[in-house]
């Protein structure tokens, strides 16, 4: 049904002319639907096409071809400034010499709102980014993250549809920015505006999303929920990029039902659980994340090699350990140190197993 959604992303390509004469393309056949309300974000490397993308939606920059459609209509000839949608950049380039006022309401006054509608929807912007009474400061008189509200402000003053936030909190140091990111998620919940948000920080979109677009050379290889993401990667790139995980390379012995047999050559064979059907000697990946692993707990029916600890590392509310099956086949298992004894399950030398349930691992195919 046409304006189900807030934003759509129909085979989008946007190709750039590189000064070596190439055609790169930014944006590679992507398509995306993101629903109203949503707080949905793009993550992915440094030029993988988040920013692009955006601009895009913005209206900075047409596709090379495909559409982008907001609310169901097709704005490839709609220009920037008459799209329901507002920007909010990493630079918040407010003007220094103008008050916090003067800064959130500039874009109304631009359009002709008079003086006291203006007054009345700044104080509601300020409101919502939680600075009342700021409004006679300058904005130079402001901290990193009161300067980052004060962006926030001047574009939630035009009431847009869609917000589009690229990397905002990228310049704030790490303890602020985990307070503002717990805050723009409480903002977007209570506003109702539909955000789409860039960052390149994968623990900062599972924190903050209701959906992620995982994004690599240009091309969108997973988009679901944070746990299904984190879960069930879709590929290696994304079993890499979000959060850890380890990675074992092997065949297929065999199949029955839904139990994959499958042989890593020098530390034996594993069973997995998959969906997917896969034949004989066909290579596999198995992935599996660190804090489903088990150190010297042998499973009765689940997996258990044998291999070395070639490292320990302490780092407080767990200890990650590093052991080799084989000379192809290493892991990490995270162990969480709840109790004193757990602290000190094996050494560097020791020979451990280590264990983990059929369901736990994805099977990845190249
Ligand atoms: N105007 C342009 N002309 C030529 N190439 C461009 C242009 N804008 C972007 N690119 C290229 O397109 C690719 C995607 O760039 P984009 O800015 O979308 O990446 P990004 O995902 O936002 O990266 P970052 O996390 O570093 O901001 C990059 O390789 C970049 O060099
Ligand atoms: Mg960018």
């Amino acid at each position: 049904m046409a304006g189900e959604f807030a934003i759509e992303m129909k085979d989008v390509l946007k190709q750039f002319v590189t000064p070596e004469g190439g055609i790169l393309p930014a944006v590679d056949h992507v398509d995306m639907q993101i629903q109203d309300g949503e707080f949905f974000s793009l993550l992915g490397p440094s030029g993988c096409g988040k920013t692009t993308s955006l601009r895009m939606i913005a209206g900075f920059e047409l596709p090379t071809s495909g559409s982008i459609l907001i609310r169901g209509k097709e704005m490839s000839q709609v220009p920037a400034h008459l799209r329901p949608v507002n920007t909010v950049f990493q630079q918040y380039a407010l003007f220094p010499h103008m008050t916090v006022e003067q800064n959130i309401g500039f874009g109304l006054e631009m359009k002709g709102v008079g003086k006291a509608e203006r007054a009345k929807r700044v104080a509601e912007a300020l409101e919502m980014v939680r600075l009342p009474g700021m409004a006679l400061r300058r904005t130079k008189q402001l901290s990193g993250g009161q300067q980052q509200r004060i962006a926030l402000a001047r574009a939630l003053v035009n009431k847009p549809e869609v917000l589009l936030l690229d990397e905002p909190l990228g310049a704030l140091d790490l303890k602020l920015r985990k307070e503002m990111q717990l805050e723009l998620k409480t903002l977007q919940r209570e506003v109702g505006i539909t955000f789409i948000y860039v960052t390149h920080d994968q623990e900062e979109a599972l924190t903050m999303s209701d959906r992620i677009a995982v994004m690599n050379k240009g091309r969108a290889l997973q988009v679901g929920l944070p746990e299904e993401i984190y879960e069930r990667p879709a590929d290696k790139f994304v079993a890499d990029f979000i959060g850890e995980t380890n990675f074992l390379d092997g065949s297929v012995l065999g199949q029955s039902g839904s139990t994959v047999e499958i042989d890593l050559p020098g530390c034996g064979l594993a069973r997995v659980e998959s969906s997917r059907t896969f034949t004989r000697g066909q290579p596999v990946t198995i992935t599996v994340r660190p804090e489903r692993l088990h150190l010297n707990e042998p499973f009765e029916n689940g997996n258990n090699l044998k291999g070395r600890v070639e490292e320990v590392i302490y780092i407080g509310t767990d200890t990650q350990y590093g052991v080799r099956f084989s000379e192809r086949h290493k892991v990490r298992v995270r162990e969480q140190n709840a109790t004193q004894a757990q602290k000190e399950i094996a050494r560097r030398g020791d020979e451990v197993i280590v264990s983990f349930t059929s369901a736990s691992p994805r099977l990845l195919t190249e």
